[in-house]
């Protein structure tokens, strides 16, 4: 277990920095996900805090004690990568513990560290199998169970499930989820493009940008009140719509945001918004309908249920009270 401290941390690569200036507290126990586009230093932080590259600047702090030159066998931490490299030729349970072998761990304890680890993965009838005669997902619980048998303080994730499949993907963030309600005092830091994985898994969300965080905050912190346009359009899904000009202007702002599911159909007579259902996607449990009103991008707007409305409908729509998001001309919120 472990509480992390970053304090002004930079990361250059020749004259090129990626980091640039990072402060963040990630406390014990705590599940802690790294959101933000390709490219603006997820994977980065990941290896600074690993200590598999190291710090240009600044000061990394495990329980308050400075790590920055601290090698990373002795950080206790256990990374888990998107493409899960197990050794082919060794069974399940001597991929798992591998790592213990060089620590010349008694054979007993090896065996009871697997063990537990497999069971709580749910692997444990796996054990005695090759990497090549199990599914993706398995492989993956594997790499999981490989890092879990040494006892990290820490763990970091980067992208764990991009390579899973739909199904896979969900049984697998499940079993993140209650790997995390078990092992209640390990650091857990994780990387991910899925909207659905951060908003499920996490305890807080760090959004970065371009080497610097934009904000940190619950779920629902980032999802209600977001510090950023960046902010808002990046977490959410569909991304929330923003709108310009002379309707951004009737409620005192640059750029008005509303979420697919905070506009409602209207009469005629209260509607701010009318316009055409130009494409419509039905998802079985809801539908989204993208609604021209003639400014800039449909309007996507959710419905609940199958799919009622079709193409070229005339709909009179309006913002639910009080889920209005204003943006300044510095993409800043007007609250
Ligand atoms: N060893 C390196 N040398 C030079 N530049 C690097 C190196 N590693 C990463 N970078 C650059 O640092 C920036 C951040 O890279 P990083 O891998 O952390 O991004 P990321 O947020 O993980 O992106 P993705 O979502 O695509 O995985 C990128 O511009 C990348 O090109
Ligand atoms: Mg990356």
């Amino acid at each position: 277990m472990a509480n992390i401290q970053l304090k002004a941390v930079r990361k250059s690569y020749g004259a090129v920095e990626v980091i640039k200036g990072v402060d963040l507290e990630i406390k014990k126990g705590e599940f802690m996900v790294f959101v933000g586009p390709s490219g603006c230093g997820k994977s980065t932080m990941l290896r600074l805090i690993s200590g598999l590259e190291q710090i240009t600047s600044g000061d990394l702090l495990f329980d308050d004690e400075l790590v920055n030159n601290v090698v990373p066998a002795k950080r206790g931490i256990a990374m888990v990568f998107q493409s899960y490299a197990l050794y082919p030729h060794m069974t399940v349970f001597d991929n798992m513990a591998f790592g213990m072998k060089l620590d010349k761990t008694s054979k007993q304890e090896m065996k009871d560290r697997v063990q537990k680890a497999a069971e709580l993965l749910q692997i444990d009838h796996l054990l005695d199998r090759l990497p090549k005669q199990l599914s993706g997902g398995q492989r993956q619980r594997v790499a999981i169970g490989r890092a879990i048998v040494r006892d990290p303080r820490v763990f970091l994730f980067d992208e764990p499930l991009s390579n899973l499949d739909a199904a896979l993907r969900v049984q697998t963030r499940l079993e993140i989820a209650k790997l995390h309600h078990d092992m209640t005092d390990v650091t857990m830091i994780y990387v991910t493009h899925d909207q659905v994985e951060a908003m499920t898994l996490a305890d807080r969300i760090c959004v970065l940008r371009d080497g610097l965080i934009e904000q940190v905050g619950t779920p629902s912190e980032l999802y209600e009140n977001p510090a950023s346009l960046f902010v808002a359009g990046f977490i959410g899904s569909p991304q929330m719509n923003f709108l310009k000009g002379a309707i951004a202007e009737k409620h005192n702002c640059t750029t008005l945001g509303i979420r697919a599911e905070h506009i409602e159909i209207a009469d005629a007579a209260d509607a701010e918004w009318t316009g055409k259902v130009v494409h419509a996607e039905d998802l079985g449990s809801d539908n989204y309908l993208f609604v021209d009103i003639g400014a800039g991008d449909p309007l996507i707007v959710r419905r609940p249920g199958k799919l009622e409305t079709p193409l070229g409908t005339e709909l009179n729509l309006r913002p639910i009270a009080g889920h209005i998001h204003r943006f300044d001309a510095n993409e800043k919120p007007i609250r």
